[in-house]
């Protein structure tokens, strides 16, 4: 007997970047010394107060459930988070704390978003924001990413064309993961300057706030207070922290927004556990001072890659100023040869994880074919080594 499975999640792709770290993994287990470029995450280890306080937490028996959306004390940190850093006043009724910001965003969609309705994403983009969308029901409708990627981050008049009667919602992300930019203070505030008489949801996805390395990264929110009502603020600790699997997110909003997403956490995955949410408060308290010393340290890497990747013939990239990628576009090279027509940059990485045991998450999965995704959070030896076998497979095109 055949059943049937539900067409709106047949359409979703599975996370690309997930699925390469899986192959990579595999290939490491079978004895292959990969080079793994794919991963999103910081490899340096969660500072040590904030496993203390987890595993205080865990010696004081707090093992149950806590409060759907995150208990007040969490919440109220997260408020004193947003008033300190970002000069955002917030009330704990308008954050929910979530499994990740990966959750949180998964939810606003499923609260935002009716059958149809069209959201508005930048690329190249987080890999999830469009599944996110067509898993509500809308239409994810892509602003390309530049063919002259190296000034233009995010304007009006790149978004302009994009705009029809359905637009409910547009997501911003600065820093940005995968480009590695951080949009500026003046293009920033000209953007939520355009953006104000829009009727949309801003969604602004400020994970990498505390990795910018340049200038520091500003809340669209802090620079245009007569958005609030409709900006949606989402954080977390995962990069800022080095707390990927401790899947700790947030959202700051409207609070019948936040309403809506903590009642679909009530109805999924309930809460966060409440020894992290002790860990998740300490981090809070320690702000970005938790982990300053390692930027200056992915800063130094950042210059390092850049310098191997300008040795490369036919490599480009913006410079990057922001979260810990390099979006390094390989379009003339892979022009060189039919394998690799129309920018196929996905079948150039599959050749370099095959060939060269490298895993670098090709352009495609973020909306832009013809890039690679350079993750520099690995250590040195490794950036370097990596790097090497990427030039010369780039050579062997
Ligand atoms: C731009 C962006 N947003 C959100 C997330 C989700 O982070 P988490 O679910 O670990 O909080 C990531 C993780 O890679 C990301 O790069």
């Amino acid at each position: 007997m055949e059943l049937s499975l539900s067409k709106r999640i047949s359409q979703l792709q599975p996370s690309p970047t997930v699925a390469l770290n899986t192959k990579a993994k595999e290939l490491a287990d079978q004895g292959y010394k990969v080079i793994n470029f794919s991963v999103g995450e910081p490899d340096f280890p969660t500072p040590r107060p904030i496993v203390d306080a987890a595993i205080e937490a865990l010696n004081q028996g707090k093992t149950k459930y806590s409060a759907a959306g995150g208990s007040l004390p969490l919440r109220k940190a997260i408020c004193q988070k947003l008033e300190k850093d970002n000069q955002l006043s917030y009330q704990p009724g308008q954050i929910v704390a979530g499994i990740g910001a990966k959750e949180i965003l998964f939810h606003l969609a499923l609260a935002l978003i009716n059958e149809g309705d069209e959201v508005l994403i930048p690329a190249p983009y987080w890999v999830s924001y469009t599944e996110h969308v067509v898993a509500a029901g809308g239409k994810p409708v892509v602003i390309p990413y530049p063919s002259d990627h190296k000034a233009a981050r995010l304007t009006p008049a790149m978004i302009e064309p994009y705009v029809t009667p359905r637009t409910k919602a547009i997501i911003i992300t600065t820093p940005n993961n995968p480009a590695g930019y951080t949009i500026p203070e003046a293009e920033l505030r000209q953007l939520g300057q355009y953006l104000t008489d829009k009727p949309w949801w801003i969604i602004a996805d400020e994970i990498y706030e505390y990795m910018s390395y340049d200038f520091p990264a500003i809340s669209m929110a802090t620079l245009c207070p007569d958005l609030k009502d409709r900006y949606i603020l989402v954080n977390g600790l995962s990069k800022g922290y080095a707390m990927t699997g401790w899947r700790v997110g947030y959202m700051a909003g409207p609070s019948q927004v936040a309403e809506m997403v903590r009642t679909l956490q009530t109805q999924s995955s309930t809460c966060l556990p409440a020894f992290i949410e002790d860990a998740a408060i300490k981090a809070l308290s320690m702000g970005s001072a938790a982990t300053k010393d390692k930027m200056g340290l992915l800063k130094a890497r950042r210059d390092m890659a850049i310098r191997l990747l300008r040795e490369m013939p036919g490599v480009d990239m913006m410079p990057p100023n922001g979260a810990f990628y390099i979006f390094i576009d390989i379009r003339k090279v892979l022009a060189k040869s039919p394998l690799y027509a129309n920018d196929n940059s996905l079948a150039f990485s599959a050749k370099l994880l095959e060939a060269h045991h490298v895993a670098m998450v090709p352009g495609e999965a973020f909306g832009a074919p013809g890039f690679l995704r350079l993750s520099y959070a690995v250590a040195d030896e490794q950036l370097i080594e990596g790097l090497k076998r990427l030039g010369e497979a780039l050579k062997a095109v």
